[in-house]
């Protein structure tokens, strides 16, 4: 059982709308049904740029100072008390949807969201009301119970899915969050079917990946949607058969979408976070049996939706994390990936440093990366 506190780097937030600081941190041994981790690589998700940016706006307030990160892979350092599934060595992903298996929700087929440890960790902090990050005596809150951008972190024994000791760490983080919830929206919330169309808006790394999911899904058409024209090439290469650019339209994306379709797609799966969006994705899907899959992500922020549009035999979903359960089905998803059956390669377009983390958010907010996977622990290739 480790005792000792350990110190090492973090890049902390310490106030929303700030630049994030590089900081030497201590990490508290883990408690209860708590595993500290060495966090190998972590990938920038569009979450963690809206909570530094938006908390208090379209993202509901989150206390600071915070340490940010939630896409990420690493190996077990040392277990808390009463933790029997992981032991020190072990490759794992930390999640920021857990799943402990004996809730009423994790024992239902009909949805993935668990609800352990979702109070404490929707506010920054473990089981016992405290967060394992420290600086200079300071509590550091844990974004979403995870702080993937520090060099170690201690999480829930239900928020870690243990994978396959042969999986590289630097790509498998992107099944943390962003990869698995664009390919989950399209295969599992949205069952999308064999020789369908589908309109995807947004080609960051969840909409890449909601293309790649509806091209597993044998889709026929797999229209992709994006402002930035620049997305389009690595969209095609990963199964989209059209772009589209609202920006070359003197009309709304839904009527233009409608008219590629002849009545509108099958599945419109929204990836942007924008409410004026999913009302986009919403109008195009066809009438009678049309689907709309929302993974983008607004907590504050309320939608329109023309009541008749519904009436009509249209269906609305959400997807939190994809659909998957997060603990049992990463380590497969790991398994698709290793075995050549789900890309993750292509959605790394950079590699960094934690030191120069503000670079991969920069990278972000300008549309020139898709992920960035930072690297907590040693020196990657530098682009
Ligand atoms: N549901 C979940 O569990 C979950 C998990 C991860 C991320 N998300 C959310 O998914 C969304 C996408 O995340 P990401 O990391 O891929 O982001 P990203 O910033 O990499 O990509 C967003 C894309 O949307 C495009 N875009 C912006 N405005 C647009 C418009 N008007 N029309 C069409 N495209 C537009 C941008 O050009 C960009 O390519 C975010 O809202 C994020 O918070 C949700
Ligand atoms: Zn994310
Ligand atoms: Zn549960």
């Amino acid at each position: 059982m480790a005792t000792t506190v350990i110190r090492c780097k973090a890049a902390v937030a310490w106030g929303p709308r700030r630049p994030l600081s590089i900081e030497e941190v201590e990490v508290a041994p883990p408690r209860v049904h708590e595993v500290r981790i060495k966090v190998v690589a972590t990938g920038v998700c569009h979450t963690d740029m809206e909570y530094l940016y938006e908390t208090g706006k379209g993202m509901t307030f989150r206390p600071f100072p915070l340490v940010l990160g939630h896409e990420a892979a690493g190996i077990v350092e040392s277990v808390g008390p009463e933790v029997t599934l992981f032991s020190p060595g072990d490759k794992v992903i930390p999640l920021f949807l857990p799943y402990c298996g004996e809730c009423e929700r994790c024992r239902s087929a009909k949805t993935n969201l668990c609800r352990k440890n979702w109070a404490n960790t929707q506010v920054g902090v473990l089981a016992d009301g405290t967060s394992r990050i420290s600086c200079n005596g300071q509590q550091i809150y844990q974004f979403l119970g995870v702080s993937s951008f520090c060099q170690y972190t201690v999480v829930p024994d239900t928020s870690l899915a243990k994978i396959r000791s042969d999986a590289p760490l630097d790509k498998v983080c992107l099944l943390g969050c962003g990869v698995s919830t664009g390919y989950g929206a399209a295969i599992k919330t949205g069952k999308v079917e064999k020789d369908s169309s589908c309109a995807v808006f947004g080609l960051g790394a969840v909409g890449l990946a909601a293309v790649m999911g509806c091209k597993t899904a044998r889709a026929k058409r797999i229209i992709g949607v994006d402002i930035n024209p620049d997305k389009f090439e690595k969209a095609k290469q990963l199964g989209a058969t059209d772009c589209v650019n609202p920006k070359d339209y003197g009309k709304p994306i839904q009527e233009v979408l409608v008219e590629m379709t002849n009545g509108g797609v099958d599945y419109a799966l929204e990836c942007v976070g924008s409410p004026a969006i999913m009302r986009a994705a919403l109008e195009s899907t066809a009438e009678a049996w049309g689907t709309c899959v929302i993974a983008g992500w607004t907590e504050t922020e309320t939608m329109d939706v023309k009541v008749i549009k519904i009436l009509m035999g249209r269906t609305l979903m959400g997807t939190y994390f994809g659909g998957w359960k997060s603990v049992i089905d990463l380590p497969k998803l790991v398994d698709d990936y290793m075995n050549n059956k789900l890309k993750l390669d292509e959605f790394i377009t950079h590699n960094l440093l934690l030191d120069r983390i503000n670079v991969a958010f920069d990278l972000l907010k300008s549309g020139k990366s898709i992920r960035t996977v930072i690297s907590l622990q040693n020196s990657p290739e530098e682009d």
